[in-house]
């Protein structure tokens, strides 16, 4: 029986910007990160921007995450995740989080941290099955009203899964 790989996560490059602008747009219906924000996280060095690849290329992207940093400080901030609507549900997102951290722990952050539309029930619980734990509530943050619940989780430890069965 035919195996599917891995997803191919990488960094994202210049000729990947009409993509991922095309995915924000399908991805959320408010406070999407412009094209022109994503050129600028593109070459900031204070962001990575990931993406997976679909199988076979083509230019298309699966998923994207966007992960920022801050000079004196040892936490990173998840600023963005999205999966393409056709490829949900098969484990996509949870590598792309597993990537972010990881690439939070190559530039020594202890700890991740992230807000989440506190309606929005498939990233909380991708948050939590990977060992994110509350961290607050800002009423009223997103453009449509909508209130934020804020995760952390420490880094300094075994993968997001691996923690939370372990916990
Ligand atoms: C949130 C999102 C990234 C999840 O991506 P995904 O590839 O579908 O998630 P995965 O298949 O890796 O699922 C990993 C875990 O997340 C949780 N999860 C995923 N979808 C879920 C859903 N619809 N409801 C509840 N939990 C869900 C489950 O715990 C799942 O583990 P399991 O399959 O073993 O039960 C995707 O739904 C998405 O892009 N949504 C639109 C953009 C968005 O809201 N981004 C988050 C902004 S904060």
């Amino acid at each position: 029986m035919p195996t599917t790989p891995p997803p191919v996560i990488r960094p994202a490059c210049p000729d990947d910007l009409r993509a991922l602008a095309a995915l924000e747009n399908s991805s959320f219906e408010t406070d999407r990160i412009s094209r022109r924000s994503y050129a600028r996280l593109l070459n900031s060095p204070s962001a990575e921007v990931l993406i997976a690849e679909a199988p076979g290329g083509c230019g298309a992207i699966t998923g994207s995450a966007v992960v920022l940093f801050r000079r004196n400080s040892n936490s990173a901030r998840l600023y963005s995740i999205a999966v393409d609507a056709g490829h949900a549900g098969h484990g996509l997102g949870r590598a792309l989080l597993e990537a972010a951290e990881d690439a939070a722990r190559g530039r020594q952050c202890a700890t991740m941290r992230l807000e989440v539309r506190e309606d929005n029930r498939a990233a909380i619980g991708l948050y939590r099955a990977g060992g994110y734990q509350p961290a607050g509530r800002a009423a009223n943050y997103y453009e449509d009203g909508c209130a934020a619940l804020r995760f952390t989780k420490p880094l300094n430890r075994a993968t997001g899964m691996e923690a939370a069965v372990n916990d």
